[in-house]
């Protein structure tokens, strides 16, 4: 059992491999969060002392009990207005104007298992699963409140969510619901935050906690490139590898926010859900609204830690079991290839090419369809443009896939173009405040998908084309923010729903077609990562990780995304040199290493390789056919730390059983007369000795992890290196 209720002290402790996670609802049925990190074996509720602290004031019913206040009290689920004045999880506003919100304990159900969630995406059960239901209740209100535990054990992992009912005779109008609220007693915490921009996603910054409110999120109406789901509070003194560590991560693809707050006495709080800027969800009596999942976690063993547990449930719970294990196919992307300019012809001579080189995909990307020749029109017209093509879709994928290869398309299922015939004849099916032009980007308007009517019409649209062509693969792209979020299907005051309702359109659309389709596989893009979240992941095993292609950058892009996300998920491509983004010249091999440690593919015009590049790229697709499943499966270790090594960056992958490793190293700054890059293993067995490909000699797992690896100095710019490990023996 990993979720136990002691009915003699109410505490519930929620036990994984190597955490323990307790809370309790005290005598005034308040519910005290306890404790959450490193098994101890004990109730903790002895950590929590009782003090008169001016200016934090007592319940009514307490006081003469001068000492109990909420303010200074640990809280699981934190209320609003009624004395915590530290961050609220939750805050409802009701008829007579209040948006006090107190809560109190009712009941609790424990059971075997989760119930899924029906229009989000969710963490999937596994076999040891088991649930704890608290139930909490405001009975002035009348709100009742389902605070969710999905416990994951051996992946460390505990998946936080609410679910509001109105059980009242008002309506209620929730302003602030948040996915998960933990309070850390003691500890000086530094966070680390991922924040970006297009073409440059997933930067992590680490930052000691301030006094107060720190808070990182995004307005934009999805995930963002500026700002992940994501965030990490760790000891002052953790490391990659050593330190208490703690991550949350919301599964969601929308506006989002996570807060931190440091208070008087130097608690911290956390809280993580749906932006409450501009939200607001109307509940009549009897309605009930689920929020988005958290997944929490912690570690002894620092960020690399952290980060497997993390990688260990996205791959195993949250991508789809039908891509858990499969095969990804080495694709050939078209856009930095052709643009938009492209015909059949063109594709088939691309694709000619790159089977000859063991490519196994060809993906048409952006321009096939409508009146499609820049990023100026056809957006909504998802009706395939023969007259460019020069033949019907069905008759380009039949030839790709009798040259042997796999055929995908890219789609932008959520906008449209003013200039299309989808806006000509709807144009209140776009998102746009009433008399006011919208923002408009790269020309584009937003599709307002919290509209059933939208989402009937595209699922139909894209029917249509892949019904009439065979089609194994969907880029999935969403290329700007949202604003003037504003939809004309619902009234004035059921606005502040439309941005949550419209990331719930988008998911029914991709369950829609992955449950007609079920071995399409969708690729998720956002102007490269502004959508890399779990909530895509749910759906699409892979995320097109940035629209930067050049090696050098995505050393840091992959890396950030490292933190939260496994290398599985990162698409991740060869592209020309010099870059189409920076401009930049780098090696065949060291693009090809970059790119190896995600979803490899390549994104190029093959008709400008020379023969020897065709022979370099045939070599490094059959290396990644070996290294797959250490890639996919293997655990992740970054072996530099964070800010401090400025002349190379190396990054290693073990196999399950360790008897394999993969070890890559880039520099980035190759310095005369220099010294040599040398690097500790991680992650070997101490025990076994183990063969450097292509080299005649052998050292132990103690050596390599104690001793380290010194690799020869390299000359030019940007110069890579990559170790494959084979154990042959136990030493
Ligand atoms: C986005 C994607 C690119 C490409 C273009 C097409 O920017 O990230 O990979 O598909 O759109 O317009």
């Amino acid at each position: 059992m990993s979720i136990l209720h002691n009915e003699q002290t109410g505490i519930f402790s929620l036990e994984t491999a190597h955490t323990l996670y307790q809370m309790k609802a005290d005598a005034t049925g308040v519910l005290l969060h306890l404790y959450y990190g490193k098994k101890t074996g004990s109730d903790m509720d002895y950590l929590i002392r009782y003090t008169d602290r001016g200016f934090s004031g007592n319940p009514y019913e307490l006081s003469s009990n001068r000492g109990y206040s909420l303010d200074t009290l640990p809280q699981e689920y934190s209320g609003n207005g009624v004395g915590d004045f530290r961050l609220p999880a939750v805050q409802v506003l009701s008829e007579n104007g209040s948006r006090s919100v107190d809560l109190r304990f009712v009941g609790y159900a424990i059971a075997k298992g989760r119930r899924q969630l029906s229009d989000l995406p969710f963490v999937r059960e596994a076999e040891e699963t088991e649930t704890l239901t608290v139930i909490m209740r405001d009975s002035v209100i009348g709100l009742d409140l389902e605070l969710k535990y999905h416990v994951f054990p051996s992946q460390d992992v505990i998946v936080r969510s609410a679910r509001l009912i109105n059980t009242g005779n008002q309506p209620l109008v929730i302003e602030k619901a948040a996915s998960a609220c933990v309070d850390f007693l003691y500890g000086d915490f530094d966070v680390i935050h991922f924040h970006g921009r297009h073409c440059m996603e997933r930067i992590p910054e680490r930052l000691s906690l301030p006094r107060g409110v720190a808070s990182f999120g995004s307005r934009r109406g999805m995930s963002s490139h500026h700002s992940n789901p994501f965030v990490i509070l760790c000891d002052r003194h953790a490391t990659e590898n050593t330190g208490d560590c703690y991550g949350c991560m919301l599964m969601y693809s929308g506006n989002h926010l996570e807060e931190m707050e440091v208070d008087q006495t130097g608690s911290t709080r956390l809280v993580s859900g749906i932006h409450p800027d501009g939200f607001s969800w109307t509940l009549v009596p009897g309605e009930a609204f689920q929020t988005p999942e958290a997944l929490l976690s912690y570690s002894a063993n620092g960020l690399n830690g952290l980060s497997r547990h993390y990688h260990d449930i996205i791959r195993h719970q949250v991508i789809s079991p039908r891509w858990q294990t499969a095969k990804r196919p080495v694709l050939i992307n078209s856009w930095e290839a052709a643009y938009f300019d492209f015909d059949a012809e063109k594709i088939l001579r691309f694709a000619r090419s790159a089977k000859e080189m063991g490519m196994e995909m060809l993906v048409l990307d952006d321009g096939w369809f409508g009146k499609r020749d820049d990023d100026n029109a056809g957006l909504g017209d998802w009706v395939v443009n023969e007259k460019k093509l020069g033949c019907s879709m069905q008759e380009l994928s039949d030839q790709i896939h009798a040259l042997g290869l796999e055929f995908g398309l890219w789609f932008e299922p959520e906008m449209v173009n003013e200039d299309s015939d989808l806006y000509r004849a709807h144009p209140d099916w776009a998102l746009a405040d009433p008399d006011r032009k919208p923002m408009l980007a790269r020309n584009q308007l937003v599709l307002d998908m919290s509209r059933q009517d939208v989402v009937d019409y595209l699922f139909d649209a894209m029917c249509a084309v892949l019904d009439h062509a065979k089609i194994e693969y969907v880029k999935w792209d969403f290329n700007r923010s949202i604003a003037n979020c504003y939809s004309h299907a619902l009234s004035a005051d059921r606005q502040g729903e439309v941005a949550h309702r419209f990331m719930l359109g988008t998911y029914q659309l991709l369950e829609r077609l992955l449950t007609r389709y079920p071995d399409l596989m969708i690729e998720g893009c956002s102007g490269g990562g502004g959508r890399f979240d779990a909530g895509i992941l749910y759906y699409c095993p892979q995320i097109w990780c940035s629209d930067d292609s050049d090696a050098v950058e995505r050393l840091e892009i992959q890396r950030g995304t490292s933190y939260g996300y496994p290398a599985s998920t990162m698409g991740a491509h060869v592209s020309a040199s010099p870059n189409h983004q920076t401009g930049r010249m780098t090696p065949l091999s060291t693009r090809s290493i970059v790119a190896q440690s995600g979803t490899f593919g390549y994104e190029l015009n093959p008709e400008k390789l020379t023969d020897a590049e065709k022979e370099e790229i045939k070599k490094q697709i059959s290396d990644y056919h070996r290294f797959e499943p250490l890639i996919a499966e293997g655990s992740y270790h970054r072996l530099t730390e964070l800010d401090e090594n400025k002349d190379f960056e190396a990054w290693m992958f073990v196999s399950p059983d360790q008897k394999e490793a993969l070890v890559n190293l880039v520099m980035t700054h190759v310095r005369a007369n220099g010294p040599f890059p040398h690097i500790r293993l991680q992650g070997l067995n101490p025990q076994y000795h183990y063969r450097l490909e292509g080299e005649n000699i052998a050292h132990s797992g103690l050596a390599l992890v104690n001793g380290g690896f010194a690799f020869p100095q390299m000359h030019r710019d940007y110069p890579a290196a990559q170790l494959h490990l084979v154990a042959i023996d136990e030493a």
